[in-house]
């Protein structure tokens, strides 16, 4: 039977782990934006991979099973790669949960029910995750195992309990860390494995969308303040998702790595104190 690796926004960072693990796997490329999916799909067809590529909405539940009708008819699912998400200059704060934070986990339920032994999942969280506050005991619970069809209605989700996009956002990479946490024990039960990876500034579209948006000048402080001093590339997650989803990564599990150039350390203990952009404070 074919093993099929599905890449689930077919944008750069989902494109350069896929460059990592699909090579003699079906790599099944879905998006919202079907050219986005086929223009990935030209790239790696080009270069030897073999590809397909489906549309799908990670914010409906039926396009998501549908997407797992389409990755199952093509063989065993052995790999997931969640990298379709909207940033806060791209989406309203409606747009940012349903897609970040119910997407993800309404990605990771379907496809739980069907992953392979032995196989694997990441999920694109984010550095701003890390710089929110600490949550709740409670709300990280709620976060982690609200049934997915109830997330949106938790208190702490509404959107007059929330400030901006951007803390719209924060919130739902925070989710999908604990999410990912969560789904590692039902994962474990087919004896497959989930963890996330939350990036820094990386070079994309969905970056310079950033860059260019009301808090471009806070991310450029980001990168002239981080201890890297530089903003990353899709590959560099490419290396680490590389890690996560191979035999090398056998023994991590619900886990998040935090791959960021330094810039969390900085806002934390450093020159970016105070600079890198932050929730509008509530009135
Ligand atoms: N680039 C960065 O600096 C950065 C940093 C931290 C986290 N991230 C996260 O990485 C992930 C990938 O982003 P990227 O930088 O590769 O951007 P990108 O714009 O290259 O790719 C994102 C893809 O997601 C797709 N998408 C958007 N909404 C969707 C939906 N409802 N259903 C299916 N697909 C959808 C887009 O069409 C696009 O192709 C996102 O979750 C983003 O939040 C990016």
């Amino acid at each position: 039977m074919s093993k099929v690796i599905v890449v689930i926004g077919a944008g750069l960072i989902g494109q350069a782990i896929a460059r990592r693990v699909g090579a003699g796997q079906k790599v099944l490329l879905a998006d919202i934006n079907e050219q986005n999916a086929r223009s990935a799909a030209q790239v790696l067809d080009d270069a030897g991979f073999e590809t397909n590529t489906a549309v799908v909405d990670v914010s409906s539940r039926e396009s998501v099973h549908a997407l797992v009708e389409t990755a199952t008819s093509l063989g065993e699912v052995t790999g997931v790669i969640h990298a379709a998400g909207v940033s806060a200059s791209q989406a309203s704060i409606h747009q940012i949960l349903a897609v970040d934070l119910y997407g993800t986990a309404l990605v990771l339920e379907e496809f739980g029910h069907v992953i392979a032994s032995g196989g694997s999942a990441v999920v694109i969280s984010s550095q701003s995750g890390h710089r929110l506050p600490a949550l709740s005991i409670e709300d990280d619970r709620a976060l982690a195992t609200t049934p997915v069809d109830q997330l949106l209605e938790l208190p702490l989700l509404r959107e007059e309990n929330l400030s901006d996009g951007l803390h719209a956002y924060q919130l739902s990479k925070r989710a999908n860390v604990l999410r990912v946490q969560a789904e590692a024990v039902r994962w474990a039960q087919r004896g497959a494995r989930v963890n996330a990876i939350s990036p820094g500034i990386i070079i994309t579209p969905l970056a310079r969308d950033e860059l260019s948006g009301a808090n471009g000048a806070g991310y450029q402080k980001m990168i002239e303040l981080s201890p890297a001093h530089r903003a990353g590339t899709p590959d560099e997650i490419g290396t680490v998702g590389e890690l996560l989803m191979t035999e090398r990564g056998a023994f991590i599990t619900g886990s998040d790595i935090l791959i960021d150039g330094g810039s969390t350390a900085s806002h934390f203990y450093g020159p970016l104190a105070g600079l890198a952009p932050t929730p509008k404070e509530k009135p």
